[in-house]
């Protein structure tokens, strides 16, 4: 049984703020019937193009988006249907990294209360201990636990990322969607935190959804990759195939967009 299967999800968007003007009905189908399993262990790269609905996909199999159909299951629990402490259970095993995870926190938050946060919302652990395992995620994700008692501001993007990183593992959660974590980074602290990633999937067994629009980044992570174009699953297979031999269109011609240079660990 795969640790998370997605079966046929589907969204549609209305917006008023449509970019393409008039003669559009104002509806998005940003997931159209997508269907997809991800093993346990594994890392499933997801790319397509901006606005192709990765984030969406995303964030409907975490149920932060309500989906108008299809079904999530989690380790053979309904998603969708959970409720209750068995939707409270889901929660905390399923957990979400941002571009700009902190970014988007109160600036007046310490560095603690963020990393805490989570725990508090679920009301696990005694105070005590939720300082203690905040320390312990901090050391996790390379960061001196001093830095608990900062602000977020006082830290470069890098390490504003092993915050967020730090926040979304302090539950111990099993799966992970990674949303573009290194997009916003330089190079070189981007190739740092996929080597994180890479080294706390297999120290806490983790299995990772990893959103990029980089196939080199998703090359060196994915086990396998699945290609999304305007709403729709075009494409899934191992790294390998999709890299070497993809068989639709469009996943040749984001590979013919993508430099040559290999992601390496540095
Ligand atoms: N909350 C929303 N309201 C209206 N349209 C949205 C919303 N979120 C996403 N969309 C639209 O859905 C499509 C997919 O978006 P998204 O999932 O963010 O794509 P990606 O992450 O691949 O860039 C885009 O056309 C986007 O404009
Ligand atoms: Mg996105």
């Amino acid at each position: 049984m795969p640790l998370l299967e997605a079966r046929h999800l589907t969204k549609t968007f209305s917006s008023g703020q449509t970019m393409f003007g008039a003669g559009t009905s104002g509806q998005v189908r940003a997931v159209n019937d997508v269907s997809l399993a991800i093993e346990a262990g594994e890392t499933l790269g997801l790319v397509g193009e901006s606005g192709s609905g990765k984030s969406t996909l995303g964030r409907m199999v975490l149920r932060l988006i309500e989906s108008d159909s299809g079904e999530v299951f989690f380790d053979g629990h309904d998603v969708l249907r959970a409720g209750g402490a068995q939707l409270r259970r889901l929660r905390r095993d399923m957990q979400i990294i941002f571009q700009d995870p902190v970014g988007s926190l109160d600036p007046r938050m310490t560095v603690e209360q963020i990393v805490c946060e989570p725990m508090a919302i679920h009301g696990t652990d005694s105070r005590a201990d939720r300082r203690r395992r905040a320390a312990e995620v901090m050391r996790a994700v390379g960061m001196d636990d001093s830095a608990l008692q900062r602000y977020p501001h006082e830290f470069s993007g890098g390490q504003r990322q092993r915050v967020g990183i730090a926040r979304a593992l302090v539950l111990r959660p099993r799966f992970i969607v990674a949303d573009e974590p290194v997009s916003a980074l330089d190079v070189s602290v981007g190739s740092q935190i996929v080597n994180l990633l890479k080294q706390l999937q297999r120290d806490f067994s983790l299995t990772y959804l990893f959103i990029s629009h980089s196939m080199p980044i998703v090359r060196y992570l994915a086990n396998r990759i699945a290609v999304m174009q305007r709403g729709e699953l075009v494409e899934i297979g191992a790294t390998e195939q999709i890299t070497t031999a993809p068989q639709h269109p469009y996943t040749r011609s984001l590979l013919a967009a993508t430099p040559e240079i290999e992601f390496s660990s540095r």
